[in-house]
């Protein structure tokens, strides 16, 4: 594959680009380039598998893509590689870039979704990168918890091995009017807001999130973990938190930035929140994930923004990655209600 540098960074702070881990199951080569082009993804996770990957080990990479990280683990020495794709298209490139790294007879693809697939053995290392922006939106906690049961040895590992959900309140009006007046860039032609609205039968562009850089400067609050996934096998996709943030900076509250922080190895940490884009602290395919809120909301230092944060899976789940996300709470000053906001992902409004 080509690198198409343009693509890696054309982008913005606050510019709204439409959420793509929404989009797996119609991902193109774009925006596989568009990872492969990534540099704080890419680095961190060549390091991490560099130190992991033990000679001798028998290795999976679940969702291999163009199959970068199973070359890697193949490079640091693992004995076999088994590399799991529902992309059919993209796992060709896979056997490619293991072909070209001369390692025919040391691997064996696999077509399909996992929960599908079966592997003739038990591995030392399961090897993934299928976390969206904010962790959990790609559907990762179900997909790894089966994972592990079925394809890891009881000693095995996971990398990541462990990832945490972040969240803030923000004010963003640029990318608040951008969602307002549907303004959403898009990679693909064929991705567009109306389509996601449509699919999830959803009226309002508020009750959707979105890929957004969103800088540092526009923090209301300090940044907490909304959710901590230890990957173990007992991580619970579905639930609900409750978040008190208090105001420190007057400032006009649009929504949240969510991010995530993965555990890749011991030494390896993979953290998103970055936002200066010119060195390269940005992610150019995860950006971040803002979940905005319909009115913007005037607060002072010292309110407190009550946040209900939930994941759940819709009643019509037209896909095994649709997912519902929700964010609705409170504005107090001094003890009074002075907003609330209600957004769903839930759709049939
Ligand atoms: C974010 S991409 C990462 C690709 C590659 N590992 C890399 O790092 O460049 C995730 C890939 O996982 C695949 N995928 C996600 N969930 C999957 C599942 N449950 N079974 C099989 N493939 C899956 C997607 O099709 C996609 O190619």
């Amino acid at each position: 594959m080509t690198l198409n540098l343009s693509l890696a960074r054309n982008y913005e702070p606050e510019d709204v680009w439409l959420p793509f881990s929404e989009s797996i199951l119609e991902w193109d080569r774009d925006f596989y380039q568009l990872m492969l082009n990534d540099e704080i993804r890419m680095i961190a996770y060549k390091n991490a598998i560099q130190q992991v990957v033990k000679p001798g080990m028998v290795v999976l990479d679940l969702g291999t893509g163009t199959g970068i990280l199973g070359l890697w683990a193949l490079q640091a020495g693992a004995k076999y590689l088994y590399a799991i794709d529902l992309n059919s298209e993209i796992l060709s490139i896979a056997i490619q870039t293991f072909e070209q790294g001369n390692f025919t007879g040391r691997y064996e693809v696999f077509n399909g979704i996992s929960y599908d697939i079966n592997l003739p053995t038990r591995v030392d290392l399961i090897i993934s990168e299928i976390m969206g922006n904010i962790g959990d939106n790609e559907d990762f906690i179900p997909i790894l918890t089966d994972a592990r049961h079925r394809f890891l040895k009881k000693e095995g590992r996971m990398l990541p091995s462990r990832v945490y959900s972040k969240l803030v309140p923000v004010s963003s009006l640029k990318a608040h009017q951008q969602v307002q007046s549907k303004n959403a860039k898009r990679i693909n032609a064929n991705y567009s807001i109306e389509n996601i609205l449509q699919r999830f039968a959803i009226k309002s562009p508020f009750s959707i999130y979105y890929d957004v850089i969103i800088p540092h400067t526009s923090y209301l609050s300090t940044p907490q973990v909304a959710k901590e996934f230890k990957l173990d096998g007992n991580d619970q996709p579905v639930y609900e938190i409750a978040l008190t943030f208090t105001v420190e900076v007057d400032g006009i509250f649009t929504g949240f930035k969510g991010s995530f922080v993965a555990n890749l190895s011991d030494s390896v940490t993979l953290d998103i929140s970055g936002c200066d884009i010119a060195s390269r602290t940005t992610s150019d395919s995860w950006k971040h994930c803002y979940l905005p809120v319909e009115i913007p909301v005037e607060v002072k230092l010292g309110d407190e923004i009550y946040l209900l944060y939930s994941r759940s899976y819709p009643k019509y789940r037209d896909s095994l990655f649709r997912q519902c996300y929700k964010w609705s709470g409170t504005i107090k000053r001094q003890g009074h209600v002075i907003n609330v906001f209600h957004q769903s992902m839930e759709g049939g409004e």
